[in-house]
Parts: structure tokens; C-alpha cells; sequence
């Protein structure tokens, strides 16, 4: 095609399209279509982006699609989806591309600036990942709405946005990543006097609120912006406010004005959670009369519900979490309106006996007692309640059984009631919307209801009580289980074969401390989701199933305290993600053979053997594939523990002597237990290199020869343990450098020489070292020569004592317990599953009062 043929065909469409749209009754111009399709050129459509979208005013699920895809030049723009233009002069002035599944870079050369003449601009909900927001926006000086929220944006908002002085609504929070320069929220306030609603959710702010703003505000969001200074009393006065969320500013100082505040007859909903309140809550709250959510959670009220709170009768959910009210519930006769009710996290005592006669709370679909001091049984003749969907009591002192209205509210989704001492059955439920039945810890007893296997449970977490029978195999019906939690119980029989075979959902199975029989005869089916499997503590026989290679996202295997009869799965190396292996206390056997692959389980962090027969060499080549443990942990942060959305990784741990059960994996915690084997030879002095180590334990076995120096390199070594071996020769003397080394045995081995001095060697006791050849010095009696430091007795004591109180701390550190979090947990679900990853990964600083905003704004679905 030649040049001149080229310019003929483009002047030819051209000519057709303005034949074609000029026939149209709204003139598109051509300029503007044409900005419009190259804006839309710039982006690819993503079905996976913004699949959680929303109506931001009234939080209702919105399905997102493609607005772009149907847009083409044989049409009038005006007639595109999402596009309006002026009646009289045909000038694109809307533009709605929210939830339209775009991604892509968002530059100041879009075409879309040459829309000047936008009046509003919705982009909302799409994937814009690493976009500035261009300063060019400035340009649209007719604008009056603009939502750039939850799409990702990043940087500093543009000081030209406080040009846009006719603005009445400007969304620009929510998942970005974006602050806002010095001074410039007091200019943006100061210039656009128009504003109705402002969100700046999540936006760095880092200033004080100005008091020269708009006092058209209707709406004013600032979640988690990092405000500071004293809120100025005039937001209250506000005569149209609706909606105020100041929640997560734990540096602004909120004092509500004490008289009337003019904003009473409209404000409707307040959020105040983890901001500084100032003072009481004033007597002027009893006449916020339309108020229908308050949420003052974390805001350090005390005492007993704040009388004024008493008056909100149209007040439908009252949030009043993680502060430190005491007293009696009361019955609160005035709330006909409420349904989400959550007290979680304060000090309330007294029994519950006011719900049997409490008439007033028929709509409730929310109640959340847990964490309080609440004692006493649920009273059983409670009829009130017919509406109620989510029900956690978990934390109390609550005893008797469970009521039969509980089993037999007909809408119940998710029900916790852990942690408390919960007798009698579980009896047959009879909601069939069940998605998360939390009882772990209580003494319930009889067998798993039929009824629960009938749902579409999230979550089936029945831990610590003394449930009996067998495990049906109609388990495996629970097609969306992620979490299946039946340990310490008295189960009996096998386990079901179906079991391996829940492999589109189930991230944890715990089945531990039963009476579980037989094989494992499952299957783990390929593709399975498995990340934690706990058969510890049964009575299984056979072998180690070899369909385990199938679960590559393994992060834990705990086989311990059975009957196994197996030699050394060294195959399970080949699970890249596994960090925790218990085989301990099994019948396993032989020589751990070495493998060339140096690849296997280079993650593992935890590796139990002990209690077997293990026989020949310790396995050198395996030691040295640990490259988990070839590190550190250094950073300063509080310790986490090893732990996803559904299960904290508990497992079976013997450190310092002695053994812990159903222990909270702090990610730093690396441990080596070989002992009560029978290993022979050498210990092979690459152990050293596995610096991270915090417990070794080899004792019990028959070891010989020396203690390797390179055990100087252990430098955060807690609990060593080589006791009951035959090691010969003498105790490095460098290893008094580990200055962590908290617990010590050496017993029954034929060491000689002198023990080494100084730091911790000064507080080990004659038991570390009894049983063997010749050794001297302190603690034993028979003295090394030199000049023997003597320790006075009364430090001795105060040693032994500082070592008992680290004893307990490393306890409550290591002992936690069960599913930490269960609220919600149906949601973070569904948002997994909907692949949200971006939504999903912020989640963690905030997690659970996201999820309940959201849950309680999105609980209609299911
Ligand atoms: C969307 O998600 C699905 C499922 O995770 C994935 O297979 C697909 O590749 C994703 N599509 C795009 C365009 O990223
Ligand atoms: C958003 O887009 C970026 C690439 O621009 C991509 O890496 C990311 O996965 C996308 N986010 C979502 C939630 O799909
Ligand atoms: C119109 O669209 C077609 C294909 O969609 C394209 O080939 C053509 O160049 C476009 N014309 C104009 C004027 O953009
Ligand atoms: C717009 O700018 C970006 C980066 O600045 C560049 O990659 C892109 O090619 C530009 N697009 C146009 C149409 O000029
Ligand atoms: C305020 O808005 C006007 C336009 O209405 C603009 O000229 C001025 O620069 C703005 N001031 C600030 C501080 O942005
Ligand atoms: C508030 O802003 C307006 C408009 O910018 C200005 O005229 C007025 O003086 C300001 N008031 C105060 C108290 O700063
Ligand atoms: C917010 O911005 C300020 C400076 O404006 C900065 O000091 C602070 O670290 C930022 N905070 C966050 C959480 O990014
Ligand atoms: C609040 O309720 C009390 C009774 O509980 C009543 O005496 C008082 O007048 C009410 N205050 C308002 C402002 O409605
Ligand atoms: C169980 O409840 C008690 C109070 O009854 C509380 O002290 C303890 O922390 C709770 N344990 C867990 C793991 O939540
Ligand atoms: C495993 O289960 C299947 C089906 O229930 C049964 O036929 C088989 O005998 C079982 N194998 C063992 C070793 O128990
Ligand atoms: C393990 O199984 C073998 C047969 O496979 C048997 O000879 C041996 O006695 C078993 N070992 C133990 C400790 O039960």
C-alpha cells in the first residue's frame, strides 16, 4: 500500500464516520471519540481486577464487566456505555468507568484530558497499579464529581486537585497508596466549597484537621490517615452531616461538643474507632436521634455503657469493642432497631439471663459477647432472637449446655462459642446457612451431628472438648471446608478414606490427640490445597502414605505418637513449602539414607525424629540441606508466628528439658530433636553451620567422639541437649560464647576435662553433667585448679529465678491456641477466592475490623 492509498482510506473513514454519527441525535464529536478510544487502547481488560466492587454510597455488590469492550467508531460515542454527553451541545460531560476491569498505566498523556469538559469522572474500582494521579486533573474545571478510589493509584495527590473548586463529591482513598503533601488538605479544604463528600480513606494525611472547609459536607471519610491534633468542633455542627468515619487515628483527639450539635436530626452513621476521645461521652449524644451505626471501638471507655448511648433508639448496629466497660450487660429496652450488636474485648460480667426476657432485640442478626467475663449458663427459654445469623460468645466463663434455641435458629451462618465450659451434645442444628461452627475448648461431648455435615461450612472447629464415635465419611460433602478441627476429642475408628481427597478447599486437617485407628488409608489426591495436616497423637499403623508428595503446599506434617512402621520418608523432602516435620514417637526404622539432591527440605525449620528406631549415621547429608536454618532471624520485630488465615501451626515441641503440647510455631524457632534413636558415629560438626538453631537434641542415642568446636557458631542456641550418649573428650571451651544457651545436658556421656567458665556456663546445675568421666570445675565439686570464680549462693538464686520467669514467658509465647480468628473468616474466604490479592494483602494491619465493616455491609449475601 503506497502512501497516497494510505491517506485515501483514512480519509474515507473519516468521512463515514462522520456520516454515521452526524445521523446519530447526540453529535459525539469526532475529537472526542477518538480521545475516548485511544484512552480505552490504553488499557487491558482483566476479568480478575476488580471483581469485588461496590457501591461505595450504599455498599452494594456491584458485578463488574468491561464497559470499554462494546465502545467502537461505528457508533456514537454518546451511546457508549458509561459515557453521557451534553443534550444540546453533544460534549462528552460524563464518563462512568467504574468496575469496567481495566489495568494498565494511567499517564498525563491520556487522552482523556482532551475531554475538557467533564463534569464527572468515576474511576473507580479498576487496577491502575504504579499510576500517578497526573496533576493535569486540575485542568477539568467544570468537574463536580470525581472517584479515582480503589484503583490502586499511588504517590502524592497533586496539589492542582484543590483547582477544582466546583467539586462536590472527591473520592481518591481506599486502596491507594497515596498522601497528600504538606498544607495541601488545608488548601483543598479551604478552595472547594461545594464539597458534599469527601474520602480520603487511607490517604497519608498527616496533619490536623483545618476548620475552614466546606459546610456543604455531608460525608466525611478519613479512615487511617494519620491525622493528628484536636477534630474541630465544627464537623458536629455540620447541619447536613450524614456519615463521619475519623476510625483508626489514634493520634486525633475527638472531644464531642457538649450542646446540641446542629448535625442531630441528620447524622446517621459514626465511626470513631481507635481515635483519641477526649473526656465522657457528653449528654448531647442522647439526642443524635437519626444516629443508625456508631462504631467506638478501641477509644478506652470505661465504666458502664455510657447512659447518653441509652437514648439512640433508631440506633441499629452499636459497636463498642476492645474498651474496658464492666458491669452487667444491660438490656437496653430502647434498641427496637438494632441488629448488630458487638461488646467483644471489655470487662463485662454477670450471666446472661436478660436475653430470656429482653423483648426488644427481635431484629438483632449480630450479636458479639466475646472476650468478657460473662458467667453462668445461656439461658435456654430465649425466643426473641429469631433473626440471628451470627452469634460469638467465645472467651467467657460460660457454662451448662447449649440451649436448644441455638441449634435451632433457623438462620445462624457462623456460630463461636470457644473457650468457655460448654457441656452436653452438640445437637442437630437446624439452619442450613452454617459456615463457620467454632466450639473448640469447651467439654462438649457425644457424637459430630449429621446436621453439620450437610452445609457449606467454611470452617468445622470442634478442637479440646470430648467428642466420641467415628468420623462419618459424609465429612468429605463439606465441599468448601478450609478447615477441619477435630482434635482433642475421643474419636475413634479410621480415618475416612474419602479424606485426601477434599482437595479443592482444605488448607488444614486436624485430627490429632484422638483414638483414630488403623492406616492412613486416604489418597492425597494432585492438586490438593493441603497446607497443614496433624494426625499426632493416635493410634495409626502402616506407613507414611506416599500419596503426601501430592501436597506441595504442605507447610506442616505432624505423623508424632502413632504406630507407624516405616523407614525415613526421605521423599518428603521433595514438598518445597515444608517447614514443620513431627514423625516423633512412631515405629520408623533404619539408616537415614542420604540422597545426593541437595534440594530437600531446604525449608524445614523444625525436624522431629526422636522416639524412633532410627539406626546408623546421623543423616549428614539432610543436616546440611536445612538452609532454613543456615540463617538468622534478625530483625527486631516482634516474633510472628507461623500461621495463615485458618490455622496457626500448633505442633508437639521438646525444648529445655522438656516437652510442650500443641505449641504456636514462632517463625524463628528452629529445632533439631534426633534423641532416643539409636544414631551411632560422629556428630557431624556441619551442624555448626546451621546458625538459626535454637534447640538441638541428639540425647538418647549412641553417639560418639568429640563435641564439634563449630557449635560456637550456634550463637542463639537456647536448650542443647546431648545427654546419654558416648561422647568422649572435652567441652569446648568455646562454647561458652553462647550466650542464649539457657538449658544444658550433657549428662551420662565420657566427657573429661575442665567445663568451661563464665556467662551462662556459671548457672548450669551438677545435673548438666553428671554421669560422666572426669569432668571438673564449677558447679561439681572435684575443682578445676586456676582460680576458680565462685558464684555466692544468693546469685545463684537470683539466676535460677531469672531463668524460671524466661521459662514462663517462653511458654506464654509459645502456647497459643486454635483458629486466632474466626469473625469473618467466611469473608476473607470468599475474598480469596475471588481473587482479590491486593485487597487481600492489606488486610493483615487492620484485618478484623475491615472484615467486620465489610461483613456487616455485605452479610445480605449470603
Ligand atoms: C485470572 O485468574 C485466573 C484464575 O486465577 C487465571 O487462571 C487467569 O490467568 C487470570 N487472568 C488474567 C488475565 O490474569
Ligand atoms: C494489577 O495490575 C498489576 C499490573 O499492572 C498486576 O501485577 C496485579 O496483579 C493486578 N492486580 C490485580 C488485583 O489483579
Ligand atoms: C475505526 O475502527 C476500525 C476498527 O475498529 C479502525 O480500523 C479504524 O481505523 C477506526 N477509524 C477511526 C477513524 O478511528
Ligand atoms: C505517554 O507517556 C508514557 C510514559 O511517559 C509513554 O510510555 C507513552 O508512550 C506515552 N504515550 C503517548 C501516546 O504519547
Ligand atoms: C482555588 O481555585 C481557583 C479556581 O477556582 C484557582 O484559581 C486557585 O488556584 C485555587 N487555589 C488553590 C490554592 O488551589
Ligand atoms: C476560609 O476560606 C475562605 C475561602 O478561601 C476565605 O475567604 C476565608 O477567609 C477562610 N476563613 C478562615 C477563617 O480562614
Ligand atoms: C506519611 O507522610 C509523612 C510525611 O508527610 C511521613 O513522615 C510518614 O512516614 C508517612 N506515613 C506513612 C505511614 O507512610
Ligand atoms: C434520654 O432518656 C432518658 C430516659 O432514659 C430521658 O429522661 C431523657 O429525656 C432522654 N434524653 C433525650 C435527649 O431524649
Ligand atoms: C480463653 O478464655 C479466657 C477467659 O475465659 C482467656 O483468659 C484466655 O485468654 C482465652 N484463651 C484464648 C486462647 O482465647
Ligand atoms: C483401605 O480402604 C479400602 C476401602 O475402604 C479398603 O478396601 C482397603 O482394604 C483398605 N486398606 C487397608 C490397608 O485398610
Ligand atoms: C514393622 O513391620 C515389619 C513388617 O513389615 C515387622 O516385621 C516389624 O516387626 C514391624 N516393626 C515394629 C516395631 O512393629
Amino acid at each position: 500500500m503506497d502512501c497516497l492509498e494510505l491517506v485515501f482510506l483514512m480519509l474515507y473513514t473519516f468521512l463515514c464516520q462522520l456520516a454515521l454519527s452526524s445521523s446519530l441525535p447526540h453529535l459525539c464529536p469526532e475529537d472526542q471519540a477518538l480521545a475516548l478510544l485511544q484512552f480505552k487502547n490504553m488499557f487491558t481488560v482483566n476479568p480478575n481486577d476488580s471483581d469485588y466492587c461496590y457501591d461505595i454510597s450504599t455498599g452494594v455488590d456491584i458485578q463488574s464487566y468491561p464497559r470499554t469492550l462494546s465502545w467502537n467508531n461505528r457508533t456514537s460515542c454518546c451511546s457508549w456505555d458509561g459515557v453521557h454527553c451534553d443534550e444540546t451541545t453533544g460534549q462528552v460531560i460524563e464518563l462512568d468507568l467504574s468496575c469496567s476491569q481495566l489495568q494498565g498505566k494511567f499517564h498525563s498523556n491520556s487522552s482523556l484530558f482532551q475531554l475538557s469538559n467533564l463534569k464527572r469522572l468515576d474511576l473507580s474500582f479498576n487496577n491502575f497499579t504504579g499510576s500517578l494521579i497526573s496533576s493535569r486533573l486540575g485542568e477539568f474545571s467544570s468537574l463536580t464529581h470525581l472517584d479515582l478510589s480503589h484503583s490502586s493509584f499511588t504517590g502524592l495527590i497533586p496539589s492542582e486537585i484543590s483547582h477544582l473548586s466546583k467539586l462536590h463529591v472527591l473520592r481518591i482513598g481506599d486502596l491507594n497508596e497515596l498522601s497528600l503533601g504538606p498544607h495541601n488538605f488545608e488548601l483543598l479544604l479551604e478552595n472547594l466549597t461545594q464539597l458534599r463528600e469527601l474520602n480520603l480513606n487511607s490517604v497519608n494525611i498527616s496533619s490536623t484537621i483545618p476548620s475552614n472547609f466546606s459546610s456543604h459536607l455531608a460525608i466525611l471519610t478519613l479512615y487511617d490517615t494519620g491525622l493528628h491534633g484536636l477534630l474541630p468542633e465544627r464537623v458536629f455542627h455540620l447541619s447536613d452531616l450524614e456519615f463521619l468515619d475519623l476510625s483508626y487515628n489514634p493520634q486525633l483527639t475527638v472531644r464531642f461538643p457538649t450542646t446540641k450539635w446542629n448535625s442531630s436530626a441528620s447524622l446517621m452513621k459514626l465511626y470513631v474507632h481507635s481515635v483519641n476521645i477526649a473526656d465522657r461521652i457528653p449528654e448531647s449524644f442522647s439526642h443524635l436521634t437519626s444516629l443508625h451505626e456508631l462504631d467506638m471501638g478501641y477509644t478506652n471507655l470505661s465504666g458502664p455503657i455510657p447512659k447518653p448511648l441509652w437514648n439512640l433508639t433508631n440506633i441499629e448496629s452499636l459497636d463498642l469493642d476492645y474498651n474496658h466497660l464492666e458491669g452487667p450487660i444491660p438490656q437496653l429496652p430502647r434498641f427496637e432497631k438494632l441488629k448488630d450488636l458487638s461488646l467483644r474485648n471489655n470487662n463485662f460480667d454477670g450471666g446472661l439471663e436478660f436475653l430470656s426476657f429482653n423483648r426488644s432485640w427481635t431484629q438483632l442478626e449480630w450479636l458479639d459477647f466475646s472476650s468478657n467475663s460473662l458467667t453462668g449458663p445461656i439461658p435456654s427459654n430465649v425466643s426473641g432472637l429469631q433473626n440471628l445469623e451470627w452469634l460469638y460468645l467465645s472467651s467467657n466463663n460460660l457454662n451448662g449446655s447449649i440451649p436448644s434455641w441455638i441449634f435451632s435458629l433457623p438462620s445462624l451462618i457462623e456460630l463461636d462459642l470457644r473457650n468457655n465450659t460448654f457441656s452436653g451434645k452438640i445437637q442437630e442444628f437446624k439452619s442450613k446457612t452454617l459456615s463457620v461452627v467454632s466450639l473448640q475448648k469447651n467439654q462438649l461431648e457425644g457424637p459430630i451431628p449429621n446436621s453439620l455435615l450437610n452445609q457449606s461450612l467454611f470452617y468445622l472447629l470442634l478442637s479440646h472438648n470430648n467428642i466420641s464415635g467415628r468420623i462419618s465419611s459424609s465429612i468429605c460433602n463439606l465441599k468448601m471446608l478450609i478447615s477441619l478441627d477435630l482434635g482433642s476429642n475421643n474419636l475413634e475408628g479410621t480415618i475416612p478414606q474419602c479424606v485426601g481427597e477434599m482437595k479443592e478447599n482444605l488448607w488444614s486437617l486436624d485430627l490429632s490427640n484422638n483414638s483414630l485407628s488403623g492406616t492412613i488409608n486416604t489418597t492425597f489426591s494432585i492438586g490438593n490445597s493441603f497446607r497443614a495436616i496433624s494426625l499426632h497423637g493416635n493410634k495409626l499403623t502402616g506407613k507414611v502414605p506416599r500419596s503426601l508428595i501430592n501436597c506441595k503446599y504442605l507447610t506442616l506434617l505432624d505423623l508424632g505418637n502413632n504406630q507407624l512402621n516405616d523407614t525415613f520418608p526421605n521423599w518428603l523432602g521433595y514438598l518445597s513449602q515444608l517447614k514443620i516435620l513431627s514423625l516423633r514417637s512412631n515405629k520408623l526404622h533404619g539408616p537415614i539414607k542420604s540422597s545426593g539432591n541437595t534440594n530437600l527440605f531446604t525449608r524445614l525449620q523444625i525436624l522431629d525424629l526422636s522416639s524412633n528406631g532410627f539406626s546408623g549415621n546421623l543423616p549428614e547429608s539432610i543436616l546440611g540441606n536445612l538452609q532454613a536454618m543456615k540463617k538468622i532471624d534478625e530483625s527486631t520485630r516482634t516474633p510472628e508466628y507461623i500461621s495463615d488465615i485458618c490455622y496457626n501451626y500448633l505442633t508437639t515441641i521438646t525444648t529445655k528439658g522438656q516437652d510442650y503440647d500443641s505449641v504456636r510455631i514462632v517463625d524463628s524457632n528452629m529445632i533439631i530433636n534426633l534423641s532416643k534413636n539409636r544414631f551411632e558415629g560422629r556428630i557431624p560438626s556441619i551442624i555448626g553451620d546451621l546458625v538459626g538453631l535454637r534447640t538441638l537434641n541428639l540425647s538418647h542415642n549412641a553417639l560418639e567422639g568429640h563435641i564439634p568446636a563449630s557449635f560456637q557458631n550456634l550463637s542463639v542456641l537456647e536448650s542443647l541437649d546431648l545427654s546419654s550418649n558416648k561422647i568422649s573428650g572435652e567441652i569446648p571451651q568455646q562454647l561458652a560464647s553462647l550466650t542464649f544457651l539457657e538449658f544444658l545436658n550433657l549428662s551420662h556421656n565420657h566427657l573429661v576435662g575442665c567445663i568451661p567458665k563464665g556467662k551462662q556456663f556459671d548457672t548450669f546445675l551438677n545435673s548438666s553433667y553428671q554421669g560422666n568421666d572426669g569432668l571438673r570445675g564449677f558447679p561439681l565439686s572435684i575443682h578445676c585448679g586456676g582460680d576458680d570464680q565462685l558464684t555466692t549462693p544468693a546469685e545463684l538464686d537470683q539466676q535460677q529465678e531469672e531463668e524460671d520467669s524466661s521459662m514462663i514467658s517462653w511458654q506464654g509465647v509459645l502456647v497459643g491456641y486454635g483458629c486466632g480468628l474466626v469473625i469473618g473468616l467466611s469473608v476473607i474466604y470468599i475474598m480469596w477466592s475471588t481473587q482479590y490479592p491486593a485487597w487481600f494483602s492489606r488486610m493483615d494491619l487492620k484485618l478484623e475490623r475491615i472484615i467486620t465493616t465489610r461483613m456487616k455491609k455485605h452479610k445480605k449475601r449470603y
